[in-house]
Formats: structure tokens, C-alpha cells, sequence
């Protein structure tokens, strides 16, 4: 089942991961009068930036609340921009209506990578840029993850290898280019890297604790009679993960590295 990515408190990761909107919005300057749509723009992130700087822009996510998050922070910013709900998968915008098409953290979670491609070259505008962002594995940040993704894994099934093709690779350059070479699109990617702090490992887990995806893991965890250990399980392998990959030991602190990722018609 796909995650909502409404659960919890998605807010406080949004804040976390704005200084990449504004490397990638920063990287599509001039903006001024261009037809900017943020797939997948969560609490508006890179649209807001975008609105900011003049750009025509529609924000695009399949998270209802979220969607109402952005809304609402345009009105009280004062600026002018579109969201609506929709998805990667079928995104409710125009054939070559954008002249920037971004989409920061969040195509790489579309079901259907291919599918997700074919959209965002359909809705990119000749001369049009598509710029995303995707996370490279081997970080602390990605290590954090695959622990709580691993645990679940092996609680719910799924843990060994899936069966079939091996899942679209949105870091990976070989991937990349060939499935937007279908679509007669070129690729560039730069590697970039971001840095969470906090005041502890504990405080860390604190605030991860209310990202959807823990919020999601945690419900399912409880909806089953051996819930409580579990959680307890889970919490325990993620402290011991946490305070293994941290980088401050008077707090503390994760990196990791991440693609942004260029396609162009070319
Ligand atoms: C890590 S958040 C990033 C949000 C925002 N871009 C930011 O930088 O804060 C991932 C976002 O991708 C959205 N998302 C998940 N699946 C999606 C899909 N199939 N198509 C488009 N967006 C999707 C989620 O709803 C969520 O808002």
C-alpha cells in the first residue's frame, strides 16, 4: 500500500530538507515568468521559492493536507500559486505547460518510475528543464532508513530480494539516461549533500518519530497483538543505528549525499 504522506507531521522533515529546494530552485534561475510545477511539492518547498521569484507555478502532490499546508502558506506569504491534488503517475497539467518541471524527494516515490518519466517529459515544454532530486545510498541518512525499512520488511514479509526487474535506480546515471532517452531526453546529474543536526541521537529520533513514514510503521506495528514489543524492538535497533553513524559526539549529526538530477530534450 502507498504511504500518506499526510500521517504525522511532515512539517518539521520539510523544514529539514528546504536548503535542497533552494539549491535546485537556485540552479534554475532566471525564473521570472516561467511555468514552474513542483511534482510531489509536499508542504511547497521549491514552489514557494519559485513563486517568490516570479515563476508562474502549480504545485502538484498527492498528499490532500499537504497540499492544503502549501495553499495556505502561499495566501500567508502573499504569494500567488496553484496547488492541486495529483501524483506522478497522471499529473494534472497540460501537454508542454512547463518550462521547469521540479520535483524535490519526491518522483523517486512513484510506483511506476517509467510511467512517472513518460509524465513529466509529456508535461515539459520543449525547450523545458526538468530537474529532481534522489537520495545515494551508503549515507548516514540512508542507513537510518534502511534500518526501520529492513525491520518492517522482515515483521511484514518482502524481506528477501523482490522477484523481477531491479528497482528504477533514481540516483544512478545508467538508469537515468536510458529510460528519458526514450522520450529523447538528456541527462546531467551533481552530486550535492545535506547535514541534519540535533542535540542528541534521542532528540533525533524524537523528531523522526513524526515523519509519515514512521507514523505509518508504527500503526501497523500496533495493529498487531505483539505490537508493544515490537515498537520497543524497532526503537532499540534504530537508537543503536543512530548513535553508530553519528558524526558529532558532543550531538549530533547525519549526512548524505543526493542527485540532482537535469533532463533536457536534447
Ligand atoms: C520527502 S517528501 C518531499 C516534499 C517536498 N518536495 C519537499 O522538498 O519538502 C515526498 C513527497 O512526495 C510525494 N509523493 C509521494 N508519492 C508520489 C507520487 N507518486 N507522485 C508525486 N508525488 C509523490 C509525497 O506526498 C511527499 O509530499
Amino acid at each position: 500500500m502507498e504511504l500518506d504522506w499526510g500521517l504525522g507531521e511532515y512539517e518539521g522533515t520539510g523544514e529539514v530538507l528546504l536548503p535542497v529546494s533552494e539549491v535546485v530552485v537556485g540552479m534554475s534561475e532566471p525564473l521570472a515568468g516561467r511555468r514552474v510545477v513542483d511534482l510531489g511539492c509536499g508542504t511547497g518547498n521549491a514552489a514557494l521559492l519559485a513563486a517568490g521569484r516570479g515563476a508562474v507555478v502549480t504545485g502538484v502532490d498527492p498528499a490532500k493536507r499537504l497540499v492544503e499546508v502549501a495553499r495556505k502558506r502561499a495566501a500567508e506569504r502573499g504569494l500567488q500559486a496553484e496547488f492541486l491534488v495529483g501524483d506522478a503517475g497522471s499529473i494534472p497539467v497540460e501537454d508542454r505547460a512547463a518550462d521547469l518541471l521540479l520535483s524535490v524527494f519526491a518522483v523517486i516515490f512513484a510506483p511506476d518510475a517509467r510511467a512517472a518519466i513518460a509524465e513529466m517529459t509529456r508535461v515539459t515544454a520543449p525547450d523545458g528543464v526538468i530537474r529532481l532530486t534522489s537520495w545515494v545510498p551508503g549515507g548516514s541518512m540512508m542507513t537510518i532508513t534502511q534500518v526501520a525499512g529492513k525491520f518492517m520488511s522482515e515483521v511484514f514479509g518482502g524481506g528477501g530480494q523482490p522477484a523481477g526487474p531491479k528497482p528504477f535506480a533514481w540516483h544512478d546515471e545508467a538508469d537515468l539516461r536510458e529510460a528519458f532517452a526514450t522520450h529523447g531526453f538528456q541527462v546531467e546529474l551533481e552530486r550535492h549533500s545535506i547535514s541534519v543536526t540535533a542535540a542528541s541521537p534521542e532528540e533525533y529520533l524524537e523528531n523522526s518519530a513524526r515523519h509519515p513514514m514512521a507514523v505509518s510503521s508504527a500503526q501497523a506495528l500496533a495493529s498487531r497483538p505483539d505490537g508493544d514489543e515490537l515498537g520497543a524492538e524497532l526503537a532499540r535497533q534504530l537508537l543503536v543505528a543512530v548513535r553508530e553513524v553519528n558524526e558529532d559526539p558532543a550531538a549530533f549529526k547525519v549526512s548524505n549525499e543526493y542527485a540532482v538530477v537535469t533532463a533536457r530534450r536534447g
